[in-house]
């Protein structure tokens, strides 16, 4: 399957480190990048612009927003609507990053709105799932994904054809204790986790669920990455603290 190297920059970087790093990445790529692999950087919004301006004429290279609010447009006072991201370069959007979820309080069924929203609204959207330390002790890892998957599924209008969501709708499974701790998750955890959500997918969208990619992200580093990508149902990586630096994204794209 075709693979989707991701960053996500948090809240990191000002304009002109971003469009620095932006450049550094574009100019490195053609030397790494293998065949099939796409890259998508999400900046903090103030930086969209101009990374998806260093990106320019680079096809593999793509923009996408952290955040926004399901809505068309409105009293929302301090939300950025999906058409507003488009306006600036973003071609996708993530929904239910850990931090969201966690440190925002966005509940599953925020996250599946958000979700449906934007890929209504024509936006590429990596729907990010993953459970907390607590949960997968419990042994509840099949019950949260299936809870936050279910969600999403749940208020997908039937109008939204399981088809059309291939190219446009990706998983990022993201174990919440290997976010920004350095603690990878393990190949056998992580072939168990990606298993259970390619079953999920299968279970709710059938053949098509074979066909959406499944990344991981989790303290990936260069030196790690290339054994996670490897890993069966690996379809990608999501990479936090090691894609902020050109240099160090660049050996994961290449990895
Ligand atoms: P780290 O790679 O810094 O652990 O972050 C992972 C992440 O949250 C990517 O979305």
């Amino acid at each position: 399957m075709h693979k989707i190297i991701a960053a996500n920059w948090k809240m990191y970087k000002n304009r002109m480190e971003a469009a620095t790093t932006a450049a550094e990445i574009s100019a490195g790529l053609p030397g790494v990048l293998p065949e099939g692999r796409e890259v998508v950087v999400f900046p903090p919004a103030t930086a969209i612009e101009c990374v998806a301006q260093a990106f320019r004429g680079q096809k593999a290279l793509t923009v996408g927003a952290q955040n926004f609010y399901p809505a068309p447009e409105g009293a929302f006072t301090g939300e950025v609507s999906v058409d507003m991201l488009r306006d600036v370069g973003a071609e996708w959007v993530l929904a239910g990053h850990s931090e969201r979820r966690h440190i925002f309080g966005e509940s599953d069924e925020m996250v599946a709105r958000k979700a449906v929203f934007a890929l209504s609204h024509g936006m590429k959207t990596m729907l990010c799932i993953g459970e907390t330390l607590e949960e997968r002790e419990q042994g509840h890892l099949y019950v949260v994904l299936e809870r936050q998957l279910t969600a999403f599924f749940s208020s997908k209008p039937d109008a939204m054809a399981d088809e059309a969501l291939t190219g446009r709708f990706v998983i990022a499974y993201e174990p919440v204790w290997a976010i920004g701790t350095g603690r990878v998750a393990g190949p056998g955890e992580v072939r168990e986790a990606h298993g259970v959500t390619r079953a999920l997918l299968e279970k709710f969208m059938g053949e098509t669920g074979k066909k959406l990619p499944v990344l991981y992200g989790g303290s990936v580093k260069p030196d790690n990455a290339g054994a996670l990508i490897a890993l069966d149902n690996v379809d990608g990586l999501l990479v936090g603290g090691a894609s902020l630096e050109a240099q160090s994204f660049l050996q994961i794209i290449g990895a």
